[in-house]
């Protein structure tokens, strides 16, 4: 897990209660500890029979507390550690969340530190239910999630599945990967990017010979995965729409699938109609198949000439749209080239008319198609080139959408007056 911005340095109240489903949040404990947040736990009774609060401290290196009577370690804004906890935390997240404490924080009872802590509590709460789906369903846990939500308390799950018990059914708890979604989507709501439009495209496109062969190209789609993760952790309205690829959509996400160049067009054209910002990460094809035979082409003894037409040029009638709508405000395009790469990029800029791509040589080890990791140059209309060192798509997604907040606050049009990217600028936008 590597750090995460929305994450760095929030204080996070880790509550865990009694459920099986504890040992599941010890890999949430660390995942957020590891993405740089300040993770304290806080774990009633019955969680303690679950899982040892030593797994807890070992995971977070911070003292774990499961008493209302005891005394709070330094760091506290005061000695009485419910009331030092309550007042320091970011955001609460009580994950697992059992009915027994669900019916407490509902009737305001406070009989031991997670309870009596979350009454004190300003900030805001998520919790994360897990519990048999008979109780779940029980009219009495139902009444108590629903005034906790009238009262703007977070849910996130439960969903169905397999149980602890064996049995099937609606109760079980998601997993730490979602939960530490929709702590990004609360922690990243009031960001830089707040009541913002943003639409991603990913991954690739298939353009169909016959009913079971296309040509297609190897993008993963995780590049603009990691983009949409960046702008809803800064506070944006996200539609991402995506080519075929097996990646969990980021919780929060409007997800749209698409699986040609043309699809991917309409749904472009009608999604940004509204936008402020389009990140077209994308590999469109650009030709296809000039038929797509209704059934399977059957092997022959000769060979078989394939003739390909172009397909609409996404960029150039999201451009010619933005003429008209001014929308979207900010467009950034993606530059996948295999020689002459800064040359390539820019003339695309200029063609399409981006305020900014990102040029990525798919031939350098490690970069572009199917890896973790990709190096890039952002280049602006303006002449800039900030190049980036390798680093994880992630990473380079922050970048970008440093740079398109950047953007947003300063462009009163979609050109700025000519100006060089110096070195300092260049060195402080890179990532440390
Ligand atoms: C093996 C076992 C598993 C349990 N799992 C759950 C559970 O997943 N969800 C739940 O609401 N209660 C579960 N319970 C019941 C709670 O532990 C019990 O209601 C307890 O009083 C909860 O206390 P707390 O809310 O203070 O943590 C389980 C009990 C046992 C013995």
């Amino acid at each position: 897990m590597e750090p995460i911005g929305v994450l760095q340095g929030r204080k996070i109240l880790l509550g865990v209660t009694g459920g099986i489903a504890a040992y599941k949040i010890c890999t949430l404990a660390s995942h957020l500890t590891q993405a740089g947040a300040e993770v304290d736990v806080v774990m009633t009774e019955a969680a303690t029979r679950f899982v040892a609060p030593l797994t807890f401290q070992a995971l977070t290196g911070r003292p774990v507390y499961t008493d209302l009577w005891s005394t709070p370690g330094p760091g506290l804004p005061t000695h009485i550690a419910h009331v030092g906890l309550a007042h320091s935390a970011d955001l609460v997240v009580i994950a697992p969340a059992t009915a027994n404490t669900l019916a407490k924080l509902t009737h305001g009872l406070a009989d031991n530190l997670l309870t009596t802590l979350a009454l004190a509590a300003t900030c805001p709460m998520l919790a994360v239910p897990a519990m048999d789906a008979g109780m779940w369903s029980n009219p009495a846990t139902q009444a108590n999630v629903e005034t906790l939500r009238a009262r703007g308390v977070h849910f996130a799950g439960p969903t169905r599945g397999r149980m602890a018990s064996g049995l099937e059914g609606e109760g079980r708890m998601i997993e730490p990967e979602e939960i530490l979604g929709h702590i990004r989507l609360i922690l990243g709501r009031n960001g830089p990017l707040a009541g913002r439009r943003v639409v991603v495209t990913a991954g690739p496109t298939r353009e169909f010979l016959d009913p079971v062969r296309f040509l297609s190209n190897p993008s993963s789609g995780c590049q603009g995965f990691a983009l949409a993760q960046a702008a809803l952790d800064r506070g944006a309205r996200v539609t991402l729409i995506a080519g075929p690829t097996h990646l969990p959509t980021p919780v929060g996400v409007e997800r749209v699938d698409v699986v040609s160049a043309q699809e991917m067009h309409d749904a472009v054209l009608e999604a940004v109609a509204e936008a402020d910002v389009l990140l077209m990460a994308a590999a469109v094809a650009d030709y296809r198949p000039e038929k797509t035979a209704p059934q399977k082409i059957k092997k022959g003894e000769r060979d078989l000439t394939l003739h390909l037409t172009r397909t609409p040029d996404v960029l150039a009638a999201v451009a010619e749209q933005r003429t008209e709508t001014g929308h979207p405000r900010v467009v950034v395009g993606f530059a996948a080239e295999s020689q002459d790469l800064i040359e390539n990029a820019r003339a695309k800029m200029e063609a399409k008319g981006m305020d900014l791509i990102v040029a990525n040589d798919v031939t350098a080890p490690d970069a572009g198609f199917g890896v973790e990791t990709n190096q890039v140059v952002i280049l602006d209309p303006q002449g800039g080139a900030q190049e980036l060192p390798l680093m994880s798509k992630s990473a380079v997604a922050e970048a970008v959408l440093d740079r398109v907040v950047d953007l947003l606050s300063t462009a009163t049009s979609s050109r700025r007056p000519a100006q060089k990217t110096t070195e300092t600028q260049r060195a402080q936008r890179s990532p440390k």
